[in-house]
Order: C-alpha cells, then structure tokens, then sequence
C-alpha cells in the first residue's frame, strides 16, 4: 500500500471513534482530509463540528458538514487529527501545516484525542521532523536566538502567514529527550504562541495504518 493509502485506511478507522450526537473536533493535514471525507457519509450522526484550521472548515462545508465556533460549541467529545511523529507515550509533533496553534487549542478543548497515522510516523524519539514553533511576527529573531540557546537551529518559514496571522520558525536538530520540559520551556519564551509538540496534553489513542491493518495504541 502507498502511504496515502495506509492514511486514507486509518482516516476511515478513526470513524468508530465518532460518538452519536456530539460535536467532533477535526484536525489538519492529508491524514485529516481523509476523515473529513469518510465523515461526510455519517454526517447526520453528528451535532457538528470545530475544525483546526480554515483549510479544514473549507472542506467539511465543501461536504455539508456543519462548522461550529468553539465559543459556542459547547463540550467536544472526540478530536481527530493526524500528527508529523509520534513516540510509544502518545505524544506527538505537530504543525507541519502550520496550523499547530488551533490543533493544541481544539485538542485541550476534547475529552478524547485520537491521533491518526501511517506507521511511518512512530519514531523512539521525537525531534527528526523539525519542530514547528508559532511566533509573533516581531519577535522573530528574538525567538530564533532563544531556540539556538537550547540547542537547535530555526529556520524561518518564509511566505507562510499561520492562520493567526504569525510566523512559523522550524527548529532542526533536535533529539527531544524529554518533550514535556521542552514543549514548556520554548512556551515560556517571550513572543511564542506555542509550539508543535503535543506532550503536556499528548493524544490518548494512536491509531497506526500499516500493511497488516490498523494498529491501536493506548496510554
Ligand atoms: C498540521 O499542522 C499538522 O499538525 C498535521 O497534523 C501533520 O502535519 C500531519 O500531516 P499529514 O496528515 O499530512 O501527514
């Protein structure tokens, strides 16, 4: 199988995890589009949804399916959404897309998160994938010069405006060891919205698509 097919095989998988009546949150990204697509067929099940970023609004109106504000949606039962690593203790690296802000936000506002993935994405220890990291337009370079402190080397997104209307820096040549204390740590620096790693509120179900079927992982 390709790897979007293995997406596409896990994106389907994540509908189970789809609670009757209640509102969904719906992640970023090509694993994402998938399930927005395969929700569009169980789309009466539910009460609506918030989606992470205005890509994903996009395509769940595309489908007919209702996009809620979070302000006013009320409790979350389950949010969805794919992720760029994931380790054994569920937590995760986020942002490839950019839209890692509202992906944190949406995931802290769910009872549940299930992560979806194609088994490529489970890594021992996260920091391969360049971890993306919100920032303030004006404190660009100040932030870069924190981040290169701890220990990495940003490099600035150029042309991408995050749906916030921020920059994104990319922080190669991390080994995170400890992604909890990393994950505060680069939040505590001043003009940093937030950053891609998902470990203070890491997902609490991984689902992994490979050759011999989906994979379910649990905290
Ligand atoms: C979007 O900002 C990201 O967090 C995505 O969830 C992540 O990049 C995974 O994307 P794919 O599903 O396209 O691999």
């Amino acid at each position: 199988m390709t790897q979007d097919e293995l997406k596409q095989l896990v994106a389907r998988a994540a509908i189970d995890y789809v609670e009757t009546d209640t509102v969904i949150g719906v992640g970023t990204g090509s694993t994402a589009n998938y399930f927005i697509d395969a929700l569009a067929d169980i789309k009466h099940r539910i009460n609506g949804t918030v989606a992470s970023s205005e890509a994903s609004a996009q395509r769940l109106k595309k489908h007919g399916i209702p996009v809620l504000d979070l302000n006013s949606a009320g409790d979350i039962s389950v949010y969805i959404d794919g992720a760029d690593e994931a380790d054994r203790h569920l937590r995760l690296t986020k942002g490839g897309g950019g839209a890692l802000t509202r992906e944190k936000i949406v995931a802290a506002a769910s009872a549940k998160f299930v992560c979806i993935a194609d088994s490529s994405k489970l890594v021992d220890v996260l920091g391969k994938f360049p971890l993306p990291i919100e920032v303030i337009p004006i404190a660009r370079s100040y932030v870069a010069r924190q981040v290169v402190k701890l220990g990495g080397n940003p490099v600035w997104r150029e042309n991408f405006v995050t749906d916030n209307g921020n920059v994104i820096l990319d922080v190669h040549n991390l080994t995170i060891t400890d992604p909890r204390e990393l994950e505060a740590n680069l939040n505590n620096i001043a003009g940093v919205v937030t950053n891609g790693l998902f470990a203070l509120r890491p997902a609490d179900i991984l689902l992994l698509g490979s050759e011999d079927g989906v994979k379910t992982l649990n905290r």
